[in-house]
């Protein structure tokens, strides 16, 4: 019956290729754990995108309770933590998922460093991986604002201040930032619409740009 239901689809899109492509791919050796351990730290990227896909998934299930006002967004989360079936241990897993994709990325970058991995011919996968650590950096920055409470509220005030020091842009960064002249119920609405629409789908552009080039430049090495 799948069978059946494959072939009427390949027949018609031609599939096989493509999943052939990436089944018929092989593994170079100095990057498979298997053959030499210390070619975990290979695995970094991937366990990387691991944890992103959680924060997707678990981020999509927290958006079924969060609401972004803030008459509300506290007690959402409130209701969500302590009523909802479940609910504790999705935001466990997006709360503690969200510092440990910075230590994952974080690693990742230092195994591409110190194998070399960022010199010519991937230089420009270097450059968008820079752009990926920002994005996931304001997934960050954005994120914490959501449950509205004294620590996200007083946190972003510092951040805020911060980005507000940049030289000559500053001030514009600032109140693009908090969407008024001060961090109230239009930084809520804008954080949360960077941090569910604006950054994910960047990050998944940029990550869509990050696999295409390993794909077509093969994994650097062996040193
Ligand atoms: C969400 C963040 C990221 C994800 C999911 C990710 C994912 C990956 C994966 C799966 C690979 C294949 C090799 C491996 O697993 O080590 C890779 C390679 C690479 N990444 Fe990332 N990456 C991320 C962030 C970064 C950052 C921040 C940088 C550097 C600024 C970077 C630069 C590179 C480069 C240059 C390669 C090619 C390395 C080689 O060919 O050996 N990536 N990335």
């Amino acid at each position: 019956m799948l069978k059946g239901i494959y072939s009427w689809i390949d027949e018609r899109l031609d599939i096989t290729p493509l999943w052939r492509d990436v089944a018929d791919h092989e593994v170079p050796e100095h990057v498979n754990p298997a053959h030499h351990f210390s070619a975990f730290v290979y695995c970094f990227g991937g366990l990387t995108f691991f944890i992103v896909l959680i924060q997707f998934l678990s981020g999509m299930f927290l958006t079924m309770y969060y609401v972004p006002d803030i008459e509300n967004a506290y007690k959402s989360v409130d209701f969500l933590q302590y009523n909802v079936a479940f609910g504790v241990i999705v935001r466990g897993m997006h709360h503690w998922g969200a510092s440990l994709v910075i230590v994952m990325m974080f690693l990742h970058t230092l195994r591409v460093f110190f194998t070399g991995a960022y010199k010519a011919p991937r230089e420009m996968n270097w450059v968008v991986g820079m752009l990926i650590f920002f994005v996931i950096l304001g997934l960050g920055f954005t994120g914490y604002l959501l449950p509205w409470d004294n620590k996200a509220y007083f946190a972003t005030q510092v951040g805020i201040k911060i980005a507000a020091t940049t030289p000559f842009i500053g001030s514009y960064l600032q109140t693009f930032l908090q969407g008024g002249d001060i961090v109230g119920a239009t930084t809520l609405t804008r954080f949360f619409a960077l941090h569910v629409f604006f950054l994910p789908a960047l990050l998944l552009a940029l990550l869509g740009g990050h696999f295409y080039m390993i794909r077509k430049q093969g994994i650097a090495g062996p040193l």
